[in-house]
């Protein structure tokens, strides 16, 4: 299936984890995967786009090394620093909640995160339930085939468009043991649903897991959608370009009552630079902030 029809997103996120893999000299997470699970005809999707934006002098440079002109142009994105700390983030926050007994993980638009593939140790102490798009799941399931790999019964798919279904109806539908402790990622997906759907999506979190059940998620601080600087504008217009548009985001100042209206409560909201610095990584041109971007850890109660 390589007309596409699986989110262009996550397969620009699949490629930056693997361009940090292959080139930050101190990676803080390790996805070989990352490269394996995109199609050729998505690489060089990407590659056209990044052609399309250079001078004449620079595109003839890049012409010459096309797979560098790819790694280049996604880990200049601003959204990099986010998708890289973010993977590292929440595997870390789910270490600890492995620790304390939690035995299924939700990554809730799992996009190609090659979580199960890329740590099968880890993953193997767990349920792994995969929401997404039905396209974006076939094409994933079609390259880990196509790479010769079976995954373990442990790794469910669940199907769903979460802005006409929620959380818990969809995974109502699998093996879900909604009495077990879960430990949910929901990762650079808030900003392409509503407000509404995102709220929904949190009520569902809280309603269909026990209480000291975890989640981790990123989203976009609103207040910069009005005060529009030039890195979230150019972010926007790249992902509107993809057919993903960003719709919402969350305010700082709010988000704690929101999430407790939700029945979740907030434990850490991080803004990229701070995220950044909890990895040391915050004097750095590639993993330094975008300080639009948090991630937050919270916990049904
Ligand atoms: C930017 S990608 C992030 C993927 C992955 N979490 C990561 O960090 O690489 C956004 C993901 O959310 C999924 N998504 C967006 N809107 C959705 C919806 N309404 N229902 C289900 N999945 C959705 C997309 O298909 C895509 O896989």
């Amino acid at each position: 299936m390589d007309n596409l029809a699986a989110s262009r997103t996550a397969l620009a996120t699949s490629l930056m984890r693997a361009a940090h893999t292959r080139l930050d000299p101190n990676p803080l997470i390790d996805d070989p995967w990352g490269d394996r699970l995109v199609p050729d005809a998505a690489r060089d999707m990407f590659r056209q786009a990044a052609l399309a934006r250079m001078d004449a002098a620079a595109r003839s440079k890049a012409l010459a090394s096309p797979d560098a002109t790819v790694d280049e142009a996604l880990m200049r994105s601003v959204a990099y620093p986010s998708v890289i700390t973010r993977t590292r983030f929440t595997e870390d926050a789910l270490q600890l909640a492995v620790g304390r007994g939690i035995r299924q993980y939700v990554l809730i638009g799992a996009g190609f995160d090659s979580f199960a593939l890329r740590r099968p140790d880890f993953a193997a102490d767990l349920e792994i339930f995969e929401i997404d798009f039905p396209a974006t799941q076939t094409l994933k399931i079609e390259r880990i085939g196509a790479c010769g790999i079976a995954l373990p019964d442990s790794v469910h798919f669940v199907a769903t468009d979460l802005s006409r279904e929620t959380v818990a109806a969809a995974l109502a539908r699998s093996a879900f043991r909604a009495d077990e402790l879960t430990f949910f990622s929901w990762l650079g997906v808030t900003m392409y649903l509503t407000r509404d759907a995102n709220l929904d999506t949190l009520r569902s979190i809280a309603t269909c897991a026990p209480v000291a059940s975890e989640l981790v998620f990123t989203y976009i601080d609103e207040r910069r959608f009005d005060a529009r600087p030039a890195a979230l504008v150019e972010l926007e217009a790249r992902v509107a370009a993809l057919g993903e548009p960003f719709l919402s985001g969350f305010d700082p100042g709010t988000l704690a009552l929101e999430l407790k209206s939700c029945g979740l409560q907030l434990r850490e909201d991080l803004d990229g630079g701070e995220v950044a610095a909890k990895y040391g990584r915050v004097h750095e041109t590639s993993l330094g902030p975008p300080s639009f971007s948090h991630i937050v850890l919270a916990q049904v109660f």
